[in-house]
């Protein structure tokens, strides 16, 4: 198969592009679009045999759901068996955006979406030209990351296409998208709401609109062996080719400890690369050193991080010295993410 990509502003949307990325899928086959999170690999999210093929193309694990895409909010009720106050509070708030909600499903959600749950992950996504495909297709569209699975989420058409060109039929490329990060996911089906993926509607967002809102134990504490709850977050992710480690701690003891580890690993004869922030990047030296971004610019730091992560896969560096940032508001995702990156290899100062 010959993946085509073409190009679309969000601003000035051709809509025959649209027209004939909506008769792909309603055919049942795969289309890559933007999103204001991450690249999307789309299919009817309605048609079992189409679902398959998103599995079929990441290479994804069978028992990991995927999110239902809508284009406004009247096409949620189909798809869910109630909606609950909360979950209206925060459509009225935070959507479109990047905020999943975990529903309890309708007959009419196909077992491939689910993995065999009773539950349902929707969200409306803040894009222009993903909400006129949504609406084109007149189905939901069943979008993971369109990365080959494990690999960095795509924020770039280009990311898409070395991941998955010759897997599906056309990728649209609206540029680099917004946010950077995956979705806030978020349970709504217990009595006191809970994060299961830290996302761009951060948990001080969520306790704003909600009060109490709770965060799932095994995504914060995942190396004392407490399993998390979304089927997605027990997998290892994001992970660049190179061996990672997190430095967390005063800002001192993380760049000289930084060096120290650098010295060690070259005496050994490794490549290391060093992924840190604007203010301490005069303080290395050597190649590959990259910056995330100003410490207290967390939005150009998760905008950045997946970009930055397939960078070092161009080097040939085999050891990644990362910086931690701190994780409060949108840095609890950034955190997550590169724990992930790095396998939980984190090293407290
Ligand atoms: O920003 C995003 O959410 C992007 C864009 C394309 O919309 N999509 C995305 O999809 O990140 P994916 O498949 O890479 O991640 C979906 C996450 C997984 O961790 C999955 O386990 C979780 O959502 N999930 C899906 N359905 C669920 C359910 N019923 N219960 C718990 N977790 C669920
Ligand atoms: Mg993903």
């Amino acid at each position: 198969m010959k993946t085509i990509i073409k190009e679309l502003n969000e601003n000035n949307i051709d809509m025959k592009i649209i027209e004939e990325a909506a008769n792909i899928i309603k055919d049942g086959n795969l289309v890559a679009f933007p999103t204001e999170t991450v690249y999307g690999l789309g299919a009817d999210g309605l048609n079992e045999e189409a679902i398959s093929k998103i599995f079929w193309a990441k290479g994804r694990p069978q028992d990991n759901p995927l999110i239902l895409h809508i284009s406004s909010s009247e096409e949620l009720e189909p798809l869910v068996k109630e909606i609950p106050k909360k979950a209206k509070i925060c459509m009225e708030a935070f959507w479109p955006g990047p905020l999943t909600m975990i529903f309890k499903k309708s007959e009419i959600i196909p077992d491939a979406i689910t993995a065999g749950l009773e539950t349902v992950a929707i969200r409306m996504p803040d894009n222009e030209i993903a909400r006129r495909l949504i609406k084109g297709s007149e189905k939901p569209i069943a979008a993971p990351s369109a990365n080959t699975s494990g690999r960095p989420s795509p924020t770039k058409a280009k990311h898409v296409y070395n991941d998955l060109k010759g897997k599906l039929e056309l990728i649209l490329d609206g540029g680099g998208t917004g946010f950077g990060l995956e979705s806030t996911v978020l349970d709504l089906t217990e009595e006191i709401p809970m994060i299961l993926r830290p996302g761009g509607i951060t948990l001080e967002d969520l306790r704003k609109v909600l009060g109490e809102v709770q965060v799932d134990q095994g995504i914060i504490n995942e190396s004392d062996g407490i399993i998390p709850k979304s089927p997605g977050q027990k997998y290892k992710h994001y992970a660049p080719k190179a061996k990672m480690f997190i430095f967390k701690g005063p800002n001192k003891d993380v760049v000289s400890r930084i060096k120290e580890e650098k010295k060690k690993y070259e005496k050994e004869g490794k490549k290391v690369g060093i992924m840190c922030t604007d203010e301490n990047y005069n303080l290395y030296s050597g190649e590959n050193i990259i910056s995330m971004g100003e410490k207290g610019d967390k939005e150009k730091i998760a905008h950045q991080l997946f970009d930055i992560l397939r960078k070092f896969d161009e080097t040939d560096v085999q050891i990644i010295l990362s910086e931690a940032v701190d994780d409060s508001e949108i840095g609890m995702a950034i955190m997550n993410r590169l724990m992930k990156a790095a396998s939980g290899q984190i090293i407290n100062l």
